[in-house]
């Protein structure tokens, strides 16, 4: 019997390449995006089937679940993957930005756990694995807090569910991935800017300056978070927390031996501030 995996947000970035790889691995893949009509390259492959599904959307979630179970006939891993990234002042997002960062990131993953649940409970197991960052353990930049907050609770979610998942022999594991080639994660970034204020321009064009100059060598091989995902999907790997790429053990560390303010200090002077 083949393995299926569930995977929210395939239209790009790590999602679409995760789809690639378990199907061309042979599993049974359910794709997972809001605009299926628009994909060209998972529809390639007849052991993929494709779901319409904005994570934000409850009974939406609800039926592209029930859908992929009823075409596979069961799942055995989720891929928590659909998530963007709201940066900017707090003072100047809109109410709806900030709703909507916790949304995708946040009440998406909650809504698609929530769904899959009945389902893994009947199996009598399961397995979600949370596509997080290593900005849900630590902060890193300035204006990043609405996203820090949304993988921080993404963080909080999983780990608490651990206690009462495990007497239902479902596992929950993260990925703490830094940035990485191939995706569009920045160009589908929203930042929060009002043209009346001023007081966060200086900061927002450092930002800015940051996300555009990031090079080749600051950026992780996609390949590597994948092969995670691959090594946890096939019990290879169980670790809970699965850091990927030099940036983020290299921060990780740094932070876990200075004291915060510390930390702080240090990351407030790389941008001046
Ligand atoms: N790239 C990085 O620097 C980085 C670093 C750390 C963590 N991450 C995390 O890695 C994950 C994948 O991001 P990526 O790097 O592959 O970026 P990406 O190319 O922008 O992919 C994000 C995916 O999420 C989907 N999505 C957004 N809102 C959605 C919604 N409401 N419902 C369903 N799908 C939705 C997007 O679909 P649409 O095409 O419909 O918008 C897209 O397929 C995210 O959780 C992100 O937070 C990324």
């Amino acid at each position: 019997m083949a393995y299926t995996i569930f995977i929210t947000g395939t239209s790009s970035g790590l999602g679409k390449l995760t789809a690639t790889h378990f199907a061309k691995q042979g599993w049974n893949v359910a794709a997972t995006m809001r605009s299926p009509e628009k994909e060209k390259e998972l529809t390639e492959y007849s052991n993929v089937k494709i779901f319409k599904l904005d994570v934000t959307d409850v009974q939406q979630a609800k039926q592209a679940v029930q859908d992929a179970i009823d075409s596979f006939g069961h799942i055995d891993v989720v891929v928590n993957n659909a998530g963007l990234g709201s940066y900017g002042a707090l003072e100047l997002a809109s109410e709806e930005n900030i709703d909507w960062q916790f949304a995708v990131n946040v009440r998406g993953p909650i809504n698609i756990i929530r769904a899959f649940l009945p389902h893994f409970r009947e199996r009598g197991h399961g397995k979600f694995i949370n596509i997080s960052s290593f900005m849900g353990i630590t902060t890193a930049v300035p204006l990043g807090s609405l996203y820090n907050m949304s993988k921080f609770a993404l963080e909080g979610l999983t780990e608490g569910l651990y206690y009462e998942l495990k007497p239902l022999n479902i596992s929950l594991h993260l990925i703490e991935q830094g940035g990485s080639s191939g995706n569009n994660f920045v160009e589908n970034i929203s930042w929060n800017i009002n043209p009346a204020i001023k007081a966060y321009d200086d900061t927002t064009a450092k930002l800015k300056h940051l996300f555009a100059n990031v090079n080749g060598s600051q950026l992780d091989d996609p390949m590597l978070i994948v092969d995670t995902i691959s090594d946890l999907a096939t019990g290879r790997n169980n670790k809970f927390r699965n850091i990927i790429g030099a940036s983020g053990n290299a921060l990780l560390q740094m932070r876990s031996s200075i004291p915060i303010e510390k930390y702080l200090e240090k990351m407030a002077a790389n941008f001046g501030l």
